[in-house]
């Protein structure tokens, strides 16, 4: 049977369809399939270009450019040549950036639980002293994000994500009403799962716009910056430079890191953001640390060389995987293009792909395809509290699996999507 739209076939046809979809998925439970699609992880093969990193720093040759002996404690917020490095990658000059460990996920969360404790550093009262929070959630969006605003007790509001990014005047609106808000989640560039990069026109609005909050902070998560998949690089606003234009410098903080450049969860992480906010933050972390790897910074810093050596070395990440994320459209362009009842991003960059199914359908797709041996993120986990008010959305992450394993992941995904929404309209 052809895949025309089948809102618009008999009763009698959806049957046939359903049960010629359902020995489909038979005959994949018959195979034993053990897939995981989970998570965001690089494939053994992205890991392995970035092996020689491994050898850069050696028994003989540890020092840091000015003579640092990188073995030993020291240097709070990075070595010289890494600020160097992570500020291009940034975009901003070296006072404006801090070197992390070896998680910006870890950053974030620290500069949340320092907002709680102590505040901003701009005389404002810590946030856990004014009374109940609340935090503008762009959803879809990044499960993790949400989840330290869920363990803070901070009320998540969704706000929608549009192809431009979070829906601005929506923001825009709550943003100047309540100064509970204290401020925005963003994955800015090949957003998480929906691979959106926000144009110029929002960031514009993000770093101009009211806030009732004086000490209202976006979280800028780019983690995804460089992570392109075709040869055509959208160039994007600074978002500091927005927001230091329009009167706001200490608006934003920014982070990075190079989890999916070099090794994920042994990499390098970045904060960026005002002078201001960057001096507040190191004041604190002296605190909580004697310095970060250094060891680690060096073998970066050796090892790309500089910005044009990460855009290089992200070219080949590209080559690997874009035949992956082509594998996930060709699947489900054969599957359910021209059924009506899925659409999907496209991405050109970042780690995901995100399906949206009819309403009430996302939950029993990720059921049966668990049940078949083919593991997704949860469904829900793309939304605050891990609700998915319309029970449609899916993330795949297509990174870790080789091609045919994606391959066959997605026919079974795109066979219980039909069948799910077979399901909904026989039962009209
Ligand atoms: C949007 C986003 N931010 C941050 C991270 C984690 O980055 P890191 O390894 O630097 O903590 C991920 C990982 O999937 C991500 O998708």
């Amino acid at each position: 049977m052809t895949t025309s739209e089948l809102q618009h076939l008999s009763h009698q046809e959806l049957a046939a369809l359903r049960s010629q979809s359902l020995d489909r998925y038979h005959r994949f439970q018959a195979q034993d399939l053990d897939l995981d699609m989970t998570r965001g992880k690089p494939g053994p093969d992205q890991l392995d270009l970035a092996n020689p990193l491994l050898e850069v720093v050696s028994a003989e040759d540890f020092n840091a450019a000015d003579g640092t002996d990188c073995r030993n404690y020291g240097g709070l917020d990075g070595l010289p040549e890494a600020k160097t490095l992570f500020a291009d990658f940034m975009g901003v000059r070296t006072e404006e950036i801090l070197i992390g460990g070896n998680a910006s996920l870890n950053l974030m969360y620290d500069s949340f639980m320092r907002a709680m404790v102590f505040g901003v550093g701009d005389g404002q009262p810590p946030w856990s002293q004014q009374g109940a929070l609340k935090f503008l959630c762009p959803a879809p969006g990044y499960d993790r994000h949400f989840a330290i605003c869920e363990q803070l007790d901070i009320e998540m509001i969704t706000v929608a994500m549009g192809p431009e990014g979070p829906d601005m005047d929506q923001v825009e609106t709550l943003a100047a009403s309540d100064e509970a808000i204290k401020g925005i989640w963003c994955v800015p560039k090949y957003s998480n799962p929906g691979g959106i990069v926000y144009s110029d026109r929002v960031i514009q609005r993000l770093a101009a716009m009211q806030v009732a909050a004086a000490d209202f902070r976006i979280f800028w998560d780019n983690a995804y910056a460089y992570h392109h998949l075709t040869d055509t690089v959208p160039e994007q606003t600074c978002i500091l430079a927005a927001c230091k234009a329009a009167g706001n410098p200490d608006r934003v903080y920014m982070y990075g890191s190079t989890s999916k450049i070099s090794f994920a969860g042994a990499g390098v992480a970045v904060m960026a953001a005002s002078k201001a906010n960057i001096e507040w933050t190191r004041k604190q972390i002296f605190f909580q640390t004697i310095g970060p790897d250094k060891l680690n910074q060096l073998r970066h810093v050796r090892f790309f060389g500089n910005i044009a050596g990460i855009q290089a070395h992200m070219k080949r990440h590209q080559a690997l995987l874009a035949p992956k994320f082509a594998a996930v459209q060709a699947i489900l362009r054969r599957e359910l293009g021209g059924t009506g009842v899925a659409t999907w991003s496209d991405p050109k960059g970042g780690y995901f792909v995100s399906i949206d199914t009819p309403a009430g359908c996302a939950r029993k797709v990720v059921r049966m395809a668990a049940e078949a041996g083919v593991k997704l993120t949860g469904a829900g986990a793309t939304f605050p509290y891990g609700k998915d008010p319309r029970d449609c959305n899916i993330r795949i992450a297509p990174s870790l699996p080789p091609v045919e394993e994606i391959e066959q992941a997605m026919e079974l995904v795109a066979v219980c999507i039909k069948i799910a929404a077979i399901d909904l309209l026989l039962d009209r």
